[in-house]
């Protein structure tokens, strides 16, 4: 029987070569699998064409949105996953859905291989296999650009001398990787990390300088999960995509950041993320109002963890997979309302209201109405200090 490959395809240039480049190499019939994670751009029946122009045996295309929204992203916003406090995982949390789609379509179609597009420098290899290996142990990769030289200028020969339906000339200098999370360019003059990014870097985001009026909206979360604008329900998929058309517009979540690569390398990447910086940022202040104080602190660590897990390629991990449950209880009574001001570049909290509030205005007021017993808290300051004034004497005693 001939074997057979599920290819991770985009419908770009080197993983549209990569099916003929494959299928040549291994004898093996090409299965090309697109999944629309919320990236824009062509409509699934074109890649699906595409793939099948270009020598694939068959093509399956998945819209994922939805699934995305609800059970990638909402996750990340549990966790605020912001690696390195900035980048909000926009890539690293596409890859484990793609991979599981692989990994569905690979049994599907009696499948021993799956391969994939990416480079050795990168993150997503380790996503792609790391994923690939936990969800189907039996499954062997191939990645041609990374193991069998599939360069560019090859890719470009390649396409050319099968007069492949690809476009080999429009390829931009940059390198760009975009869903419903956000976006993120990097190469060509971005490789020098001492120039400005050019305007035509940004495809997310409006100029923050430029003058507009702000755009105010209320966001009402339900144990955590956005399920509201405006007093209008909606779905975690249309709430991310309405904030990244708002705040978007108002240049809302640009980032220019150096990053620590988990091969080693440190790279520049720009990315845009004005949907999830906003969610991120109304989430965490209704955090404040509602997460008690010693879980709140202890969450701010496991969410450190949880986003390094997922950076690193570890979604399917057991450690990922125990901190998803902390993550699940300690949202539990993150429901309310949360007013953001858009503007200039920033998600500005002006405002937070929450049925499961531990804001108490009769313990925080200065003012009459006053609840908070202050003759209490000298023997606490006192008690509070005990162990540390105990140490100095000690330490003025035995100091001489
Ligand atoms: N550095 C980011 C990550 O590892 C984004 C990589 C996406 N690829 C790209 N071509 N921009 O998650």
């Amino acid at each position: 029987m001939t074997q057979r490959v599920v290819l991770a395809y985009s419908g770009g240039l080197d993983t549209s070569v990569a099916i003929g480049w494959i299928a040549e190499r291994t004898g093996a019939e090409v299965i090309a699998l697109a999944v629309d994670c919320g990236q824009g751009g062509e409509d699934l029946g074109t890649i699906r064409d595409r793939a099948l122009a270009c020598g694939a045996a068959d093509a399956v295309v998945v819209d994922a949105r939805a699934e995305f929204g609800e059970r990638y992203c909402m996750p990340a916003l549990l966790a605020n996953a912001l690696y390195m406090d900035r980048y909000p995982l926009v890539s690293a949390l596409s890859r484990p859905l793609i991979v599981t789609h692989l990994a569905r379509v690979a049994r599907e179609y009696g499948a021993s291989l799956v391969a994939h597009g990416c480079t050795g420098k990168g993150n997503d290899q380790v996503r792609f296999e790391v994923g690939l290996t936990t969800l189907e142990p039996g499954l062997r990769v191939l990645a041609p650009v990374r193991d069998s030289g599939m360069t560019r200028d090859k890719a470009i020969a390649f396409a050319e001398e099968k007069r492949l339906p690809v476009d080999v000339t429009s390829s931009s200098p940059y390198s760009i990787d975009q869903n419903l999370w956000g976006r993120s360019t990097e190469t060509g003059h971005l490789e020098d990390i001492w120039e400005a990014p050019h305007d035509d870097v940004y495809g997310y985001t409006a100029d923050p300088s430029l003058s507009r009026e702000p755009d105010e909206l209320v966001l009402s979360f339900t144990d955590g999960i956005p399920d509201a604008i405006d007093g209008v329900s909606r779905t975690p998929t249309e709430i991310i995509t309405e904030l990244n058309a708002r705040a978007g517009a108002q240049g809302v979540g640009r980032l220019d950041l150096v990053e620590d690569r988990l091969v080693g390398i440190k790279s520049r990447e720009i990315y845009e993320a004005p949907g999830a910086i906003t969610l991120i940022t109304a989430h965490q202040e209704l955090e404040n109002v509602c997460v008690e104080r010693d879980l709140a602190r202890f969450k701010r660590q496991a969410e450190q963890r949880w986003t390094e897990l997922v950076y690193d390629g570890l979604w399917f991990s057991p450690l990922k997979r125990a901190l998803d449950v902390f993550m699940a209880e300690a949202s539990r009574y993150v429901t309310g309302d949360v007013r953001v001001r858009l503007h200039g570049g920033r998600a500005v909290v002006t405002g937070r209201r929450s049925p499961a509030s531990l804001y108490d205005d009769k313990l925080a007021t200065y003012d009459t109405g006053d609840e908070f017993d202050q003759a209490l808290a000298k023997g606490f300051v006192e008690l509070w200090g005990l162990p540390s004034k105990i140490a100095a004497v000690r330490d003025r005693r035995v100091a001489g």
